[in-house]
C-alpha cells in the first residue's frame, strides 16, 4: 500500500514523501513525465533496471561509482554534460537512485543544470530513506570540506521503498538504524524508539520495519516542514553529529574504517553523557548504551575526547567561540544549548 506525507513550506507542497512495498511501486508517481533522466549508483543497478522497465518516460541514464572522493564538481560536471548531451531540457526530472551521495549529486546537479530542473530521489540505503533523501540538503564537498558547495532544494519526491533493502549489508543496514534511533530521540510518537529498538534486537516482519522507516522519515519531513533552511528546529536533526563528525574526522587521519551511522551511535552516547552532566537528562547515557550495544552499534569512541575536542574547536572557530550542542532531555525530546567545547569535555571527564 502507498503511504504519503506531503512536505509544505509556507503553507504550500514543496515536496512529498512516498512510501511503497515494491520498486514497481514508483511509476504512478511519475505517471505523465516525458523526460526522466535517472542517475545511479552503479552498486544499484538492479534498482535502476526496474525503474527503467517500469517507467515509460525514462529518456536516459547515468551510473556513477558512488564515494566521498568521487562527492565533487567534477562529479556535478559529467552529470551535466550527459544531461546537455542527451537533450534535456527544462522540463526534465531528475530522478537519483543510490545512497546518500548519489542523491546529493544528483539533487545539486540537477538544482543547477539550466538554472534548476526538478528531481527526485529512490534512496536505496536506510541512511538515505531516514535522513539523507529527505529535506533537500544537496551538494559536494570542497577539497576536504564535507558539504562545502551545495543548495536546499526540495525533490519532486522522495520513494521510500522496501524492496531496495533486499540487498543492504548488515553494516550499511546499522548505520542507517542509527540515524532512525536518533529521529526517534528527537520525537517518539506511538513509542517509535522502543519498537525500533525491539524490531532491531529481535527481528520483525519486513511491515513492521517498513512502517517504522516510513514514520523516521515522516518525523524528519515534518521538521524540515517547519524549519526548511536549518534557522533553528531542524538542528535537532544533528543529535549526536558535533561529537560524530570530530570521531570521523578523526578516522578520515588514521583510515580507519568507521560508518557514519557508528559515528552517530557513538556520538549520541557522549551527547546523552554530556546531557546526564548538566542535569538536562537523567540516566540517559546508560539507556542507550545498552539499547545501542544491543543493538549492535558501537557505543564507545575509540579516540580520547581531547583528540575529539581538537576536531570541534575547528567547528567553533567557524561558529564564533561556541558548539551548538543537541542534548536530548528524555527519549522523544531534545534541547539546543551552545557551550564552549573546553566545558564540555571538563564536563564529559568528570
Ligand atoms: N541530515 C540533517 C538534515 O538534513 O538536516
Amino acid at each position: 500500500m502507498q503511504k504519503e506525507i506531503v512536505i509544505s513550506i509556507d503553507g504550500k507542497a514543496a515536496g512529498r514523501v512516498a512510501g511503497g512495498s515494491r520498486i514497481a511501486g514508483i511509476a504512478p508517481l511519475l505517471a505523465g513525465e516525458e523526460e526522466v533522466f535517472v542517475v545511479y549508483d552503479a552498486n544499484a543497478d538492479w534498482v535502476a533496471a526496474e525503474v527503467i522497465a517500469a517507467v515509460p518516460g525514462v529518456r536516459g541514464s547515468i551510473a556513477l561509482e558512488a564515494s566521498e572522493a568521487g562527492k565533487s564538481m567534477e562529479t556535478v560536471l559529467l552529470i551535466t554534460r550527459s544531461l546537455l548531451e542527451a537533450g534535456a531540457s527544462r522540463k526534465a526530472l531528475v530522478l537519483a537512485i543510490g545512497g546518500g551521495i548519489t542523491t546529493d549529486l544528483a539533487g545539486f546537479a540537477a538544482s543547477i543544470y539550466k538554472r534548476g530542473v526538478r528531481y527526485a530521489n529512490l534512496p536505496t540505503t536506510l541512511l538515505a530513506q531516514v535522513d539523507a533523501a529527505v529535506g533537500g540538503k544537496t551538494g559536494v564537498n570542497l577539497d576536504d570540506y564535507k558539504n562545502m558547495l551545495g543548495v536546499i532544494v526540495q525533490p519532486v519526491f522522495t520513494f521510500i521503498c522496501a524492496e531496495v533493502l533486499r540487498t543492504l549489508p548488515r553494516r550499511d543496514f546499522l548505520s542507517g538504524a542509527a540515524e532512525m534511533l536518533k529521529t526517534f530521540l528527537i520525537e517518539n510518537q506511538d513509542d517509535h524508539y522502543d519498537r525500533a529498538v525491539r524490531w532491531l534486537t529481535a527481528g520483525g516482519s519486513d511491515a513492521e520495519r517498513q512502517e517504522l522507516v516510513f514514520a523516521a522519515a515522516g518525523v524528519k519531513a515534518g521538521i524540515v516542514s517547519r524549519d526548511p533552511f536549518e534557522a533553528g528546529e531542524r538542528r535537532k536533526l544533528n543529535l549526536g553529529h558535533t561529537f560524530a563528525h570530530a570521531i570521523e574526522h578523526e578516522a578520515r587521519q588514521r583510515g580507519d574504517d568507521i560508518t557514519h551511522g557508528e559515528a552517530v551511535a557513538m556520538g549520541m552516547v557522549l551527547a546523552a553523557r554530556l546531557g546526564d552532566a548538566l542535569g538536562v537528562s537523567a540516566g540517559l547515557e546508560a539507556r542507550l548504551t545498552a539499547d545501542f550495544a544491543a543493538v549492535g552499534l558501537p557505543v564507545a569512541s575509540p579516540y580520547l575526547l581531547e583528540t575529539l575536542a581538537e576536531a570541534m574547536d575547528k567547528d567553533k572557530k567557524a561558529e564564533g567561540g561556541l558548539v551548538h550542542f543537541v542534548l536530548a532531555e528524555r527519549i522523544g525530546s531534545v534541547v539546543l544549548r551552545d557551550l564552549p567545547v573546553a566545558e564540555a569535555i571538563n564536563l564529559l571527564t568528570r
